[in-house]
This record gives structure tokens, sequence and C-alpha cells, in this order.
């Protein structure tokens, strides 16, 4: 049944009837006589229309015209309903009434609903807008990463452990036996100056202590725990007061190798380093030997790498001294070695084309992000 063309057919619930004509006549203003059956069929009809109209609006304009067709206070439905209370029997009133109220709240409850979900609708889309794109391309991790120097120092114990060399840690603070005297540096060599060491405060008596200014201070450490034969390398910090430029820094590493074999000669020690350097730079690099001096080694070198067409300069080497092994408590006519000590960040700054050390100290992460 069309709900609405019943609705607008009023005529139906207030065409009077013959009695009530005459009572409408005795009093004016008329009032339409209406039976309480018709009263309440006449509110279903209401509702069953309102309904329908309220489950077709599709937005925020249609359902204010709705309102006022159903809800109006002027000239809406419900008032045309409401004013046929007064026709009712005294005695169908208060029925009259309660049908009245509770077709009322049905309807202003189902127009509240609607509102609500138009409402809903509208911050869904604003919701929607907030939700996650699981399409969209994810927020790169922030990883981190080993330190370059670090990097270097893992990948030069990985190619010495490879030719056998066993990797070693020493104090870094150490005594004057460890860092000069047991390596032939005696107490008036002018490595010893305290203007060129971190003596520190806490000295013991006659033998102050200090940071150790070279890895060469694990060699002793080890010759006197172990018996020969011995492959070591041992990398790690040592301090200098040097003013901080673009190649010192007051604290640096060193890597230090030892080999104590029967039959050792100074062509085992250049292999050696040209394996390390090869390994370490890439290709075949070539090593060269100059004459040089170290109170520790006998005779004494300095080697250059040829890298990139050019020679660099990469530290010192040589046999291990006599006097060296007799301090350890080996014997020199037994028993012979090398040994060789290079800066980490020097041929760190080699490699990755770093032309200032203190970069690896700045803790710049736009720097440190690049290895
Ligand atoms: N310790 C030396 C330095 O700090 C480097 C060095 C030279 C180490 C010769 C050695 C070596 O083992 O044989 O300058």
């Amino acid at each position: 049944m069309d709900c609405r063309s019943r609705l607008r057919s009023r005529s139906a619930v207030t065409e009077p009837t013959g009695r009530d004509k005459a009572a409408a006549a005795k009093a004016a203003p008329a009032v339409q006589a209406v039976t309480i059956d018709s009263f309440i069929a006449e509110l279903a009809a209401f509702r069953a229309a309102a309904s329908e109209t309220l489950g077709g609006v599709a937005g925020a304009a249609g359902l204010e015209q709705a309102r006022i067709e159903f809800l109006g206070a002027r000239s809406g439905r419900l008032k045309a309903i409401q004013k046929l209370l007064s026709g009712l029997a005294s005695a169908d009133r208060p029925a009259g009434g309660r049908h009245f109220n509770e077709a009322k709240g049905a309807v202003n409850a189902l127009f509240a609903a609607v509102q609500d979900t138009l409402a809903g609708a509208g911050a869904g889309s604003a919701a929607a807008a907030d939700a996650i794109d699981v399409t969209l391309p994810g927020e790169p991790l922030r990883l981190g990463h080993v330190h370059p120097i670090t990097q270097t120092i893992r990948r030069v114990q990985e190619i010495m452990a490879r030719l056998g060399f066993e990797s070693v840690d020493g104090p870094e603070v150490e005594d004057q036996w460890h860092n000069f005297e047991a390596l032939a540096i005696p107490a008036e060599h002018p490595a010893r100056d305290p203007l060129d060491n971190f003596y520190l405060a806490v000295a013991r008596g006659a033998d102050p202590l200090l940071l150790r200014s070279q890895t060469s201070t694990v060699q002793i450490r080890v010759m006197e725990n172990r018996r020969p034969p011995l492959r070591i390398v041992s990398l790690g910090r040592v301090y200098r007061p040097d003013t901080a430029d673009a190649t010192h820094y007051p604290m640096f590493h060193q890597v230090e190798g030892l080999l104590i074999e029967p039959g050792t000669t100074m062509a085992h020690l250049k292999s050696v380093l040209r394996q390390l350097a090869s390994s370490f730079l890439g290709g075949d690099v070539h090593v060269r030997f100059r004459p040089s001096f170290f109170p520790f080694t006998e005779p004494s070198v300095e080697f250059d790498m040829e890298w990139g067409g050019r020679w660099i300069e990469m530290g010192g080497a040589g046999m291990v001294d006599p006097a060296v092994l007799a301090a350890v408590g080996y014997d020199p006519e037994e028993v012979s070695g090398f040994a060789f000590g290079l800066g980490v960040e020097r041929i760190a700054a080699r490699r990755y084309g770093v032309a200032d050390i203190r970069d690896f100290y700045r803790n710049d992460v736009r720097f440190l992000r690049q290895f």
C-alpha cells in the first residue's frame, strides 16, 4: 500500500459524520469529530510514511526537507495530526494522546538515527583519510653499523688470521718495562720524554704508568707468557700528546704483528706485509723496504706500499732485536722472528679516501653513514 497517498487523503479520518456536524454547528469554532480508530490509523500511516521517506534520505539537505514535511512546527504532518486530537471524544483523548506521543517519539528517534548515520558517514571518510595505506612504501629503518675504524680492525684481523696470526689484546695503561725498557728503549731515549707521552699522575714511585704510546708493548706481554713458535697480531688504541690535525690525533690505533719461528727472514716479513696490503687494499700491491732504525728491531725498515700509482708510507718493521728476545727470556741464539707496526687510521684513510683523520672521530653520522 502506498502510505504516502493514504496519508494525503486525510478525508478518510476527517470526514465529519452527520452527528458531529450537528455538534460542530453548535460549538464554534467547529472541531471535526474523529474516532480513536481513525486517529490511530492516521498515526500509523504517518509513521510508515516518515520511515519510508527517511530510508531514502541521502544527505543533510534531504533530511532537513523531510524534517519540515513530517515534524515542521507550522505545517508539518504531525502538527496536522495533533490538531485532530481535540476532535476525539473526551473519553478517547487520553488514549489518543498516548498514541500520539508514542508516534511522535518514534519518528523523532528515527530522525535522530538517520542524522547520526549521515554524520558517521562524514566522520568515516575523514577516518579513511587517516587510515594506513598498506600499498605505500614503508619508512626505511635507520640501521646503525660498525665504525669504519672498527671495520678496518676486524678486516685486518681476518686477513692476518688466514696467515695464521692469532689476535691478542694488551692493556692501554702500561708500565715503563713493557712500553720502553723491554723494547730496548733506555731511560735517556727521547721517546720517553714526558712531553711525548701521557704519564699518569698516579705514578707508582720510580715506575710511572702511562697510556701506552705503541702496541709493541703486546709483543713483550705475549713473549713473557708463551714459548715460540708465535704468530700474533694486536690491534688497539695508543696515545701521544700530538696536536690534532689532518694526520695526527692524540689517540689512534695501531696494528702490531709478531712472528717468532725458526729460520725466519726478512723475505717472510715482506711476503706477509704484501699479503696484508693486497688483501686489504685489493689487487696486487707492491711493498718496498727503506732502511731505518727502531730500538727493538735489527735490522729495521720502514715499509711503503704502492697503491693507485703512488708509494705510500705505511709503517715500521724489522727482525726482532736479540736484546728484546733476551729481555723476555728467549735465547737469541735459538729463536728469531720479525715484527711490524702500522697505523690503522692511516690505512683506513688510504682505503676509503679520507683526507682528514679527525673525521673518524667527529661522530658526524653523515660521514660515518658512508662506510
Ligand atoms: N712501534 C712503532 C711506532 O709506534 C712501530 C713499529 C716499528 C712497530 C717497527 C714494530 C716494528 O713492531 O718492528 O712507531
